[in-house]
């Protein structure tokens, strides 16, 4: 398993070099600015950010630097005003069934259950449900959550209902997995154990996956790369790669270079 976890979601292979992946999501000189009444206002400015495949990269910056934005442009929501985006060498001009997204609310249904909230996207996608129903069954059971199926979001706890979400996202097997502060109205301890709940699936997915966080603790436990954005206008300030290994186990919290990379970030944010 823990090889598995190793090969499929980590950049970094067994000897601890930097495995060479494909890009999977590539920022090309990205700048997004929003009209105001007479104003303009620049959020991004020249980002360059190449995502490789299988890769998780957490972006971190404080309120407001544009990492919304810049998520929002990656998944084809909104087009840059300058720059180019391509996934897959390609451009893209709106959300496909290769992306899944988590919001920080878990946007759930609440008049339909658990399970009929999983198989939401298929029924947008216009697909079969009781096709995709076993997977559904599937993921609820990764996520610990196979007793839940008939259960209402509002008999669920937050941390449940966020792994409802994660599920969802899940259920079409994308390949890119865009996560914007999923866990940022979680107590600290639920938002632990999401993380170990969040790895785990996203090894055995293989995805590529887009994270947003303030949390510095949190982008290094999870992340193969984190990206420090500036203040506005958002431009990436520096980038650290996480030579953490993988599995990721909570024990590596206290690790010396676990605690060294989050102060060399909060350096970076704050300088
Ligand atoms: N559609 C829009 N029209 C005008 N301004 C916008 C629009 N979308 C975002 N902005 C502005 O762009 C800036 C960056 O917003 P964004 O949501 O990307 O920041 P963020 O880094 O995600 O912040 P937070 O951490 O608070 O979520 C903000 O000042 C916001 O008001
Ligand atoms: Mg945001």
């Amino acid at each position: 398993m823990a090889v598995v976890s190793e090969l499929r979601g980590g950049v970094f292979s067994p000897d601890g070099q930097r495995q060479s992946r494909p890009t999977k999501i590539d920022f090309q000189e990205i700048s997004k600015s929003f009209r105001s009444g007479l104003n303009r206002t620049t959020v991004l400015d020249r980002v360059n950010l190449k995502i490789p495949e299988g890769e998780f990269v957490s972006l971190l910056g404080e309120s407001g630097c544009g990492k919304t934005t810049l998520l929002r442009i990656a998944a084809g929501l909104i087009s840059p005003s300058r720059g180019k985006l391509a996934i897959d060498g390609k451009p893209i001009s709106k959300p496909t069934r290769e992306m899944g997204f988590v919001f920080q609310q878990p946007v759930l249904l609440e008049w339909r259950n658990v399970l009929e909230n999983l198989l939401l996207p298929i029924e947008i996608f216009g697909l079969s449900a009781e096709e995709y129903r076993p997977k559904a069954r599937e993921l609820l059971q990764l996520m610990g959550l196979a007793h839940t199926e008939n259960h209402y979001p509002v008999q669920l706890s937050g941390g449940m209902q966020q792994r409802v979400a994660i599920a969802r996202a899940l259920i079409m097997n994308p390949s890119i997995l865009f996560m914007d502060e999923p866990f940022g109205a979680l107590d600290a301890i639920t938002r632990e154990q999401m993380h170990t709940e969040l790895l785990r699936i996203w090894s055995m997915s293989g995805a590529t996956a887009l994270f947003i966080t303030h949390d510095i603790g949190e982008a290094v436990y999870l992340s193969d790369r984190v990206v420090v954005l500036s203040s506005r206008p958002g431009r990436v300030k520096k980038t650290f790669d996480i030579d953490l290994p993988r599995p990721r186990v909570p024990e590596h919290r206290f690790d010396d270079r676990f605690v060294s990379l989050c102060k060399d970030m909060k350096h970076c944010m704050t300088q």
